[in-house]
């Protein structure tokens, strides 16, 4: 059969991994998907620097849109970044063009993830998103395929590694908050602009998309209380030692009986509880269901390698003609959320 023909449109942190683990694991792929992957176009910024990959083989692109409407591809995959702008209108030149589209773009997604799905529905396309959130983990799958037959209750957890890894290294090696967010950023654990880590944006962002995939309704970005961990001290994380506790930025969604509670604010858990034990970059997901009652995923958050490992399984996806619908029902039967006003919470 044909090759599947991918155009990758970004070649940073996550963008310069997937095209390495495309290449490691070529044959795996090939074998495992029953064709062939190829990527013969990509597109970033800077066509001179230095990223330790050859490009010698493939078309480039100044232009992502150019390359979401090139004839020569078959799936886009978007690697830049930022809810509007290029990333939005090379998703959308593509889709339109009746290409799949894989994506780890959170931002994208949380601000017209409904539009897009439509779109791609309308076109007959995938739209793949499993490194949107929690990186490596495959939380997306998990809701949309291997929990098909539960009705989820409440899905909580660690969703930004930069956050995690911040409070973690203060607290455990005393650093200060800006030394821990530079290193974070050197790591390309970071978003371009950090404040989406910091301020709780990012986390929200992920929450948007897993509530919608948890409860069958629309993105609802706009509802969701977020508070960041920029104003947390050294010493709040010494005074919750001494009582017993870590601080913790949690991302939570539960149905209530009024409609969907969505929050995402720094948390004090008990130092013996599971999600305490969860440090550094790595994510935690629990997800609370009928059937299967309670699961917790856990794995590394962010990092080039650990979420192209989630793009490349979206790409195998495309490539089998297993991607499915991307929020695992037609858009036309996602239900319209409502909003449940914020309750007082002790913990988690
Ligand atoms: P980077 O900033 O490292 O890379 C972004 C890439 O996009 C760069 O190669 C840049 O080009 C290219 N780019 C930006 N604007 C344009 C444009 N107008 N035209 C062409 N190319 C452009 O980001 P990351 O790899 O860290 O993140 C990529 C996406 O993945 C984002 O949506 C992010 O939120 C998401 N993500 C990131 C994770 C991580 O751990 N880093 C984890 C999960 C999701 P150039 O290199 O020339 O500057
Ligand atoms: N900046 C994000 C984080 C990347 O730190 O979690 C992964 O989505």
């Amino acid at each position: 059969s044909q090759p599947l023909r991918i155009g990758l449109a970004g070649l940073g942190t996550v963008g310069a991994s997937v095209l390495k683990i495309l290449q490691r694991q070529e044959n795996a792929l090939a074998a495992r998907c029953g064709r062939a992957i190829r990527v013969v176009a990509v597109s970033a910024r800077d066509r001179k620097r230095d990223r330790g990959i050859d490009l010698g083989g493939f078309t480039w692109f100044d232009d992502p849109v150019a390359l979401a409407k090139s004839a020569e591809v078959d799936c886009v995959v978007e690697l830049m970044g930022g809810s509007d702008g290029p990333a939005k209108a090379a998703v959308e030149a593509a889709l339109s063009a009746g290409k799949h589209v894989v994506t780890a773009n959170k931002a994208l997604l949380a601000a017209h993830g409904v539009a897009l799905a439509e779109l791609a529905e309308s076109n007959g396309v995938a739209l793949a998103f499993e490194a949107s959130s929690a990186g490596g983990i495959p939380v997306v799958k998990t809701l949309r395929e291997a929990l098909a037959g539960n009705n989820v209750s409440r899905i909580s957890g660690i969703l930004n590694g930069t956050c995690n890894y911040i409070l973690s290294r203060m607290e455990q090696e005393g650093l200060t908050f800006e030394a821990c967010l530079a290193d974070a950023q050197r790591l390309g654990y970071a978003e371009a602009d950090p404040t989406f880590d910091v301020e709780g944006f990012d986390t929200a962002h992920k929450l948007a998309i897993l509530t919608s995939l948890s409860f069958g309704t629309k993105i609802d970005a706009e509802a969701i209380h977020v508070e960041g961990i920029s104003a947390i001290t050294p010493l709040d994380l010494r005074m919750a030692d001494e009582l017993g506790y870590r601080i913790k930025l949690l991302g939570v969604a539960e149905r209530t009986k009024t409609g969907i509670e969505q929050r995402v604010h720094p948390t004090m858990v008990p130092k013996a509880s599971a999600i305490a034990q969860v440090m550094g970059v790595l994510n935690a997901v629990s997800i609370d269901a009928d059937a299967v009652r309670e699961i917790t995923l856990v794995g590394p958050g962010a990092g080039g390698d650990p979420t192209a490992s989630a793009v490349v399984a979206d790409i195998a996806d495309v490539a089998r003609g297993t991607a499915g619908l991307p929020f695992g029902l037609p858009v036309g039967r996602l239900e319209e959320p409502t909003r449940a006003p914020m309750q007082r919470h002790e913990g988690g």
